[in-house]
């Protein structure tokens, strides 16, 4: 093991220490010191959410004033003040039921999606764009106006290309590759703020009659 993935994989055995259930909730943890993303009181939701280590840090950070939602196919263990869904990104019904669950836009939107890897880069980078573009769609129906959003990317052709979707929608975009995130993976994280909302996209569900 080269000394940069010993020390990347300090942050699994920090994981098992602090009982996070991934070792990416260090990424999370580093995106928001850098960044400043979320606060106590805020509504947030995190795709790809399983098994849990991003929510286990916002619901550290938010505290029982906020509202913590997350969305993954597979199963979450639960967890003290989240809900989660078990679904996929690709279902259209997805906005209206998270709008349904908060009854407001979100402050924070966070995806971490991930397809199964195969280790065909050029396969999975398609892949995970295709999944990525989806939660885009959803961040803009869900965001309220102002609103900040994470979106992990593979590297690679389309990257670009999905880059500047994000751009037409946020006022201001960093990437980043935060130092919990092993250095030989092609994952980077498109860090944005202030959301520009064009127009009501997805209004708020009404009372059911
Ligand atoms: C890297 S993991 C997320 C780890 C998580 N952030 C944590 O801290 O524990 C990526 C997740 O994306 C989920 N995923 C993949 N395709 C999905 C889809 N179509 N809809 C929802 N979640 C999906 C996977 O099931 C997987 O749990």
């Amino acid at each position: 093991m080269r000394f940069s993935d010993a020390k990347r994989d300090q942050y699994r055995i920090l994981a098992r220490e602090n009982g996070y259930r991934s070792r990416s909730a260090y990424k999370l943890i580093q995106l928001n010191l850098k960044y400043k993303l979320f606060r106590k009181g805020d509504v947030v939701v995190d795709i790809g959410c399983s098994p849990g280590g991003w929510l286990q840090v916002l619901s550290e950070q938010l505290g029982s004033t906020g509202k913590i939602m997350g969305v993954d196919l597979h199963s979450t263990e639960p967890l003290k003040n989240v809900i989660v869904l078990q679904r996929s990104v690709e279902d259209t019904s997805l906005a209206g039921d998270l709008l349904e669950a908060t009854n407001q836009y979100y402050d924070v939107f966070l995806s971490d999606l991930s397809p199964r890897v195969s280790g065909i880069w050029d396969y999975d980078h398609v892949r995970q764009i295709s999944l990525s573009l989806n939660a885009l769609q959803l961040a803009l129906k869900i965001l309220r106006s102002g609103g900040s959003a994470i979106f992990k990317v593979f590297e690679g052709e389309m990257a670009n290309e999905f880059k500047e979707k994000i751009s037409d929608n946020f006022a201001n975009i960093m990437i980043s590759k935060p130092k919990a995130s092993r250095q030989k993976s092609s994952e980077f994280y498109i860090v944005c703020k202030n959301y520009i909302r064009q127009e009501i996209m997805h209004s708020l569900p009404g009372p059911r009659i």
